[in-house]
C-alpha cells in the first residue's frame, strides 16, 4: 500500500486530480478501448472534480475516451432531487467535462427490481474488461462506498441498509433531520472496488482519523470495511495531515521517506 500525506486538503486534492489525469493520458484510450474510472461522492472528491473540470478546460486531459461507474446511489431519490448522487455527479462532475454521456453508469435506485439492476452493473463493468481505476473516500466508521460495517469483504454490488452512523453522518444534506435521510442504497461490493486494477482512498479531516488508523495499522476485518485495502496490490491511501493524526510517528516517517526519496 502506498501512503501519501500531505499537509492539507488542497494538496491532497492536487496530488490527486493529477494522478487521475496522468492515469487517463498514461493509458492514451481510444473508444474501442477505453479508460475505466470508478467515482464516488461526498464532500472529499469536490476539490479533485474542480481540479479535473480545469484540467479538461485547459486541454490538460480529455475525458472523451473515459467510462466512469459510480460507486452507489440512494434507494427512492429521483435524479433530479438534489441529494441524489446522480444530481451530485452531473451539478458537480459530468456537466463540466467532455465526456460522453453513454459512457457514464450510475446505479438507478429508483428501479423495481434491485437484483437485477446489480447484477446488470456488475455485468457492464467486466463488458468494458474492469476498472481501470477506483477513487474513493471513506465514511466516519472505515465504510467505503455504502459497504457499511461488516459488510462481507468479497461483497458485490447490491442492495444495503444504511449503518445508523452513516445516516446520522449524511443527515447534514438533508437538513440535519435523520428521518430524511434514505435508509437503503445500491452501492458496488468491496470485492467490486478491489477488483480494480488500482483503488486511491482519500481521507480528510480529523474526523477520518480513527478511519484512516485502522485502514493502515489496523487488521483487515469487516468491520472496518476499508481495511480491505491491505490485500489490494495497488491500493493508495491520500490523506491529510488530520487525518492521519491518529498514525504512529513511525508509520508517518516511513510512507514520508518512501514518498520523499
Ligand atoms: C457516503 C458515501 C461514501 C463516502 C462517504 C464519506 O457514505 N457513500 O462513498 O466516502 O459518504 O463522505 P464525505 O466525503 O462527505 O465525508
Amino acid at each position: 500500500m502506498r501512503v501519501i500525506i500531505k499537509e492539507d486538503k488542497n494538496d491532497c486534492t492536487t496530488w490527486v486530480a493529477r494522478y487521475i489525469a496522468y492515469r487517463i493520458k498514461r493509458a492514451r484510450p481510444t473508444a474501442k478501448n477505453p479508460f475505466v474510472l470508478g467515482l464516488p461522492t461526498g464532500s472529499t472528491p469536490l476539490g479533485v472534480y474542480h481540479e479535473l473540470i480545469d484540467l479538461c478546460k485547459n486541454k490538460k486531459v480529455s475525458f472523451e475516451h473515459v467510462v466512469t461507474f459510480n460507486m452507489d446511489e440512494y434507494v427512492g431519490l429521483e435524479p433530479t432531487n438534489p441529494q441524489s448522487y446522480h444530481y451530485f455527479m452531473y451539478n458537480n462532475f459530468f456537466d463540466h467535462i467532455d465526456i460522453n454521456p453513454k459512457n457514464i453508469h450510475i446505479l438507478n435506485g429508483l428501479t423495481k427490481d434491485y437484483a437485477k439492476e446489480c447484477e446488470n452493473y456488475e455485468r457492464a463493468i467486466q463488458t468494458y474488461g474492469g476498472i481501470d481505476l477506483f477513487l474513493g473516500g471513506v465514511g466516519t466508521d472505515g465504510h467505503i462506498a455504502f459497504n457499511e460495517p461488516f459488510s462481507s469483504l468479497q461483497s458485490r454490488t447490491r442492495i444495503k441498509t444504511l449503518a445508523p452512523s452513516t445516516i446520522k453522518d449524511n443527515s447534514r444534506f438533508f437538513g440535519n433531520n435523520v428521518t430524511n435521510v434514505p435508509k437503503q442504497a445500491l452501492t458496488v461490493g468491496v470485492g467490486t472496488i478491489m477488483d480494480a486494477q488500482e483503488v486511491i482512498i482519500m481521507a480528510l479531516g480529523e474526523n477520518k482519523a480513527q478511519a484512516v488508523y485502522q485502514a493502515i495499522e489496523g487488521s483487515i476485518n469487516h468491520q472496518w470495511t476499508v481495511s480491505a485495502l491491505q490485500m489490494h496490490p495497488h491500493g493508495i491511501i491520500v490523506c491529510d495531515s488530520s487525518a492521519a493524526a491518529k498514525l504512529s510517528k513511525n508509520t508517518v516517517e516511513y510512507f514520508n521517506s518512501i514518498e520523499n526519496r
